[in-house]
C-alpha cells in the first residue's frame, strides 16, 4: 500500500504517540511539519514514510526530533515590559490581598518553563519586592515542562554568561554566584520546584495565584488553547492572574471569565 505524504505524516505522529507518548494531534500542523522537515533534511530523506524507517532503525533519532519539536528558547525577564507590570502591579496587589485575607501561602505555576529562566525571574521579583518580609509568606513556584532534558538543566540553576547578558548588574550581584558560570543562589533555587508535565494530557495544578503560560500556546491548535484556558480558570484562585506570551491571547468562552489587567502584555485576572 502506498501513502500520500499527508497520510504518512499522520501515521508518523501516531507512531510518535505510541512510542513516546507525545500527542502531536493537538499541535498546529503547519508548525509541526516545518520542524519535522528539519529532521528529514538532516537525516537525508525526502518523505515522512522514509523518516519513519529512520526512526525504526535508529531510535535515538527520537531525541533529536524532540529537540526540534520542543523549541526551548527562553530568557530571564523575557519581555521586560511584561515583567515591569508583574513587578509594579501583579505581585504587590497579590501580596496586599493575601495580607488582607490573613493568608501566607502564595502559589505560582510556570507552565512550559523550558530551562527555568521564567520561574527563577519570578522568584527574584518576589525577593526584590518583599525583601526582609519574604519569610512572612510561604511562596511556592511550580515549574513544569514536557521536556525532561531542559528540566534537568533548569534544576541546576546554572547559566552561561550569554543567558544572563540582559540581566541588571544589581540583580546579578544579589542573586547569582559568579565564577565561570552564573549560579543562582540557594534562596532563589529553593523557591522553585520542577516537575515534568504535559499541558495536553496531564491534570493542571490547583489553588494557584499566578499562572504563567508563555510562548507555548502558539504551537497548539485553537481548540486546544481554549481547553487550556478552561483548565487555567479552574486552577486559579479567585482574583488569580493568568500571564500569556506577547503574541498569545485569551480566546473562546473562557475569555469572558477573566478581566484584562494589561491587554498589551497579555495579563488577565480571574473575575
Ligand atoms: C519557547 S519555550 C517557552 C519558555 C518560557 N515559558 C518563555 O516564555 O520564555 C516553549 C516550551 O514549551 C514546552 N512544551 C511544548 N509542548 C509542551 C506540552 N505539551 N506540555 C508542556 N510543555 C510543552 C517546550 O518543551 C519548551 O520548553
Amino acid at each position: 500500500m502506498t501513502f500520500t505524504n499527508d497520510q504518512a505524516f499522520h501515521a508518523l505522529w501516531k507512531r510518535i504517540f505510541k512510542e513516546r507518548g507525545l500527542d502531536l494531534s493537538q499541535y498546529r500542523e503547519k508548525c509541526l511539519k516545518r520542524r519535522i522537515d528539519v529532521r528529514l533534511r538532516a537525516t537525508g530523506v525526502d518523505t515522512y514514510m522514509e523518516y519513519m524507517v529512520v526512526l525504526k532503525r535508529d531510535p535515538s533519532e527520537y531525541d533529536r526530533l524532540f529537540d526540534v519539536l520542543t523549541i526551548n528558547v527562553t530568557d530571564f525577564f523575557r519581555d521586560s515590559s511584561t515583567y515591569r507590570i508583574i513587578e509594579d502591579k501583579v505581585i504587590p496587589e497579590l501580596v496586599s490581598l493575601k495580607k488582607k485575607q490573613g493568608k501566607k501561602i502564595i502559589r505560582v505555576w510556570s507552565a512550559a518553563c523550558a530551562t527555568g529562566e521564567e520561574p527563577y525571574s519570578i522568584a527574584i521579583l518576589f525577593h526584590e519586592i518583599l525583601r526582609d518580609r519574604i519569610d512572612d509568606f510561604l511562596i511556592s513556584i511550580y515549574a513544569t515542562d514536557i521536556d525532561e532534558k531542559v528540566m534537568k538543566k533548569a534544576k541546576k540553576g546554572e547559566y552561561e554568561a550569554g543567558s544572563v547578558s540582559k540581566v541588571d548588574e544589581k540583580i546579578l550581584r544579589r542573586y547569582f554566584n559568579c565564577n565561570l558560570k552564573y549560579n543562582l543562589k540557594e534562596e532563589i533555587k529553593q523557591m522553585v520546584r520542577f516537575k515534568r508535565h504535559d499541558l495536553i494530557s496531564d491534570r493542571p495544578l490547583v489553588h494557584l495565584d499566578i499562572i504563567l503560560c508563555r510562548n507555548v500556546l502558539i504551537y497548539f491548535s485553537r481548540d486546544q488553547q481554549v481547553k487550556l484556558f478552561d483548565k487555567f480558570y479552574e486552577a486559579l484562585n479567585r482574583g488569580g492572574y493568568l500571564i500569556l506570551g506577547k503574541t498569545e491571547s485569551l480566546a473562546g468562552k473562557p475569555a469572558g471569565l477573566f478581566q484584562p489587567v494589561s491587554i498589551r502584555e497579555r495579563i488577565y485576572r480571574k473575575k
